[in-house]
């Protein structure tokens, strides 16, 4: 049995207070029928990890080395002092802005893993490779490429999210979604073995909201998902939480 995992990716909102304030309305909402958390800035980490008891909080990105003349940047190491489980590494809106690649996106899932960090592994196509039927090839190898050299994928969370669903309003219907967390499996699975593909959770997003989460959360390949702007409000996310009962 796979435990579901939602997380809450706010990308760049929220300051540190008002990390703090949803967290103490949302934290005692969570329940054990799934892993719940957020994904904040980093700056809110800190005081994010000690107003949570029941929501996991998670980082949005790392550096692969471990201290140097890297500006800007924050290591692994310094993530894991204050206690940080979970980072989402290769977002699309990383890869498309600040140049992040399928390489270094590998070096970060190695460099956390080895740490006993979860990543949260983020893929997905564009719209013009969608629209190209290119969505499967470019996934297998996202996939290969990002997951080179893994020892245990099981401790790894994979997320699919096609890009021309992430702050669209247009999600994928659930077929395709499932169909895409399906190929994300069999990838694995030809990688890693059948066993393995079987433990490894596969998220979904792009415009998952309380409208939609429970016909995801109902399909075979999707464990769960990585919610951008209807995880920012505290009653939305509440609400996302009930649903996964
Ligand atoms: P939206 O839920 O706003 O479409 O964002 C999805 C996303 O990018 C989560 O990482």
């Amino acid at each position: 049995m796979r435990k579901p995992i939602i997380i809450g990716n706010w990308k760049m909102n929220k300051t540190v207070k008002e990390a703090v304030e949803f967290i103490e309305k949302v934290d005692g909402h969570v329940h054990d029928k799934a892993t719940f958390g957020v994904a904040t800035s980093f700056l809110a980490l800190d005081a994010s990890l000690k107003a949570a008891k029941n929501l996991v909080i998670s980082a949005q990105n790392c550096h692969y080395e471990t201290s140097g003349a890297f500006t800007g940047e924050v290591s692994v190491e310094m993530l894991e002092e204050l206690g940080v489980k979970y980072v989402i590494v290769g977002h699309s809106e990383r890869r498309e802005m600040f140049g992040d690649c399928d390489c270094s996106v590998n070096k970060k899932v190695l460099k956390l893993l080895s740490k006993g960090v979860t990543p949260i592994f983020c893929i997905g196509e564009t719209e013009a490779q969608f629209d190209a039927n290119e969505t499967e090839a470019v996934i297998r190898s996202q996939v290969s490429k990002g997951l080179k050299d893994v020892q245990d994928v099981t401790k790894v969370v994979i997320a699919y999210e096609p890009i021309w669903a992430i702050g669209t309003g247009k999600s994928a219907t659930k077929e395709i979604a499932n169909t895409c967390c399906g190929i994300v499996r069999d990838e694995v699975s030809k990688l890693f073995g059948a066993e393995a593909a079987e433990k490894v959770l596969i998220q979904y997003g792009g415009s998952v909201k309380p409208e939609n989460i429970e016909e995801y959360m109902a399909e075979e390949h999707i464990d769960g998902a990585l919610i951008g702007g209807a995880s920012l409000q505290a009653e939305s996310f509440i609400s996302i939480i009930e649903k996964v009962k």
